[in-house]
């Protein structure tokens, strides 16, 4: 029998998946309110399972029939595990903690789906250290492939290798860790969420814009912002407060609007509103008949021929120069006659633009390239002129993150790629994308942006630079 407390946008998914694997769970809220909450989260999630034919409307009503919602924690006595997923506040987690000790079996194993919180912190105040271990799950549960199976130096081996076969059992790909802040996922995740939230405030592109340049350019399942209102800020401010306490690494501080936001209710999907929750009706696309171009610098998907054959006109005093460059696009423009007309052009997979306007750029030059791009297929990503644009400067950085994770020991790269894959849906792990686009040039985007930033987390991972300057395309596998 499990128990799982705490049945919010985590719980919920959670008692759905030992329930689905046959378990008898007891589910155990705070007050009746949040039970009723619970219970329509668990209601909603099968219905659903059933309305896209993953279940039977027989199966749901098993499953659902496994699960007793209850108030008190007193009901969790004769649990054999329960698993925690309550407020990523420690306080609140070592208060709960110390109760499950007291009510449960001695034999019970207890475990936390924290997603940073030390799970040797919340071991500690418990008088079963060994049997406390961390079952990170991801959201949503029943969909996600992954969890983080985290056990301590005081975790009994038994109980990691229990809870790492039962994580099988429940249809999981388990990869076991140690114990640092973030582990795999939220490490390498949450830092290029927060990152994005930098990049809004800082009015470098638009959260529309920011979320189609990774989820259309980069392939991810969702951009940044949707999925840190799917999240929920509240969760996601915490994480990052966490990360932040343990590497005192500046680009994990929370940002500012995350803060505002929480302070106002606004905590995503779960309160209705966060980053997204207040869209208008979408702008109509530019519309640019008769604009002239000029495209300078190398064009490597012959962005000249496929706006001549959408029946564009080329010109060498152009309405508008779209320049491909590596350099800051500011530099080409002060060479100019006219450098109103020139736009810098990221192109991002088959089909996104990213557009950077210059402090000299006039409006109608930006506004006549987002309406060229759209008029070629692309979506246009307008935003500044600053290093790596929108998708270097969030992508780089992580899997920067993913080298220094690897080359710390902490987990082994097949993990690493596996656990981001299973825990996020991302088409590629952090390797598999750095040896797609190539070692040297994210070494050399990340010079850019740590000459540009003068950030040390910018600066290429040791291993990383050894490896271009060995003249490796891969990283070595044992
Ligand atoms: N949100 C995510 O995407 C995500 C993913 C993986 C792990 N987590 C982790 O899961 C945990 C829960 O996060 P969440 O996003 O589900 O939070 P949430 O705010 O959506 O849900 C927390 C629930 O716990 C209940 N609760 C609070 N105190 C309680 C108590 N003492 N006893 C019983 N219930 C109590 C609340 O009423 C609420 O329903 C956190 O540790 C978080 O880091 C979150």
């Amino acid at each position: 029998m499990v128990g799982v407390v705490g049945l919010g946008t985590m719980g919920a998914g959670i008692a759905e998946v030992f329930a689905r694997a046959g378990l008898r769970v007891i589910g155990v809220e705070a007050d009746p309110e949040a039970l009723a909450r619970g219970r329509g989260h668990l209601e909603r999630s099968t219905g659903r399972a059933v309305d896209r034919g993953k279940l039977t409307g027989g199966e749901r009503d098993e499953i659902l029939g496994r699960i007793t919602l209850t108030t008190s924690r007193d009901d969790l006595r004769d649990a054999d595990l329960v698993v925690e997923a309550i407020p990523e506040i420690l306080d609140y987690k070592v208060s709960l903690l110390e109760d499950l000790d007291r009510i449960c079996k001695p034999e019970t194993v207890l475990a936390t789906n924290t997603s940073s919180l030390s799970v040797t912190a919340v071991a500690a105040a418990t008088g079963r250290p060994g049997r406390v271990i961390g079952l990170h799950f991801f959201n949503p549960a029943p969909v996600m492939r992954l969890v983080e199976v985290v056990g301590t130096v005081v975790t009994e081996p038994s109980v990691v290798a229990g809870i790492t076969e039962l994580s099988v059992r429940l249809g999981k790909t388990p990869v076991t860790v140690g114990d640092r802040a973030g582990f795999v996922v939220n490490r390498l995740l949450l830092p290029y969420l927060n990152q994005a939230a930098v990049l809004l405030d800082l009015g470098l592109a638009g959260r529309d814009e920011i979320d189609a340049a990774m989820r259309l350019g980069v392939g991810l399942p969702m951009g940044p912002f949707a999925l840190l209102d799917l999240i929920g800020l509240d969760t996601a401010y915490e994480i990052m407060g966490v990360l932040f306490d343990e590497t005192r690494d500046r680009r994990h501080a929370p940002a500012p609007v995350l803060r505002e936001l929480v302070t106002a209710g606004l905590l995503g999907r779960k309160t209705g509103r966060g980053f997204h929750g207040d869209e208008t009706a979408p702008r109509e696309p530019e519309q640019v008949a008769g604009v002239t171009f000029g495209v300078a610098g190398d064009d490597p998907s012959s962005i000249a021929e496929a706006l001549t054959k959408a029946g564009f006109a080329g010109s060498d005093d152009p309405d508008v120069l779209l320049r491909f460059s590596d350099r800051p696009v500011v530099e080409h423009a002060v060479r100019l006659r006219r450098p109103s007309s020139l736009v810098g052009v990221h192109l991002v997979g088959d089909r996104v633009a990213e557009l950077a306007a210059t402090v000299l750029t006039s409006p109608e030059a930006a506004r006549a390239a987002a309406g060229l791009m759209t008029a070629i297929g692309r979506t246009p990503v307008p935003c500044k002129d600053r290093a790596g644009f929108v998708v270097d400067a969030l992508l780089y950085p992580y899997l920067n993150d993913a080298v220094r994770m690897y080359d710390s020991g902490y987990a082994s790269i097949a993990d690493i790629d596996a656990a981001m894959r299973l825990g996020c849906g991302y088409p590629a792990g952090p390797f598999e994308m750095l040896e797609s686009l190539g070692l040297a040039r994210v070494r050399d985007g990340l010079r850019a942006l740590y000459a540009e930033h003068r950030e040390p987390a910018y600066a290429p991972a040791p291993l990383l630079d050894h490896l271009v300057t060995a003249g490796m395309t891969a990283l070595p596998r044992p």
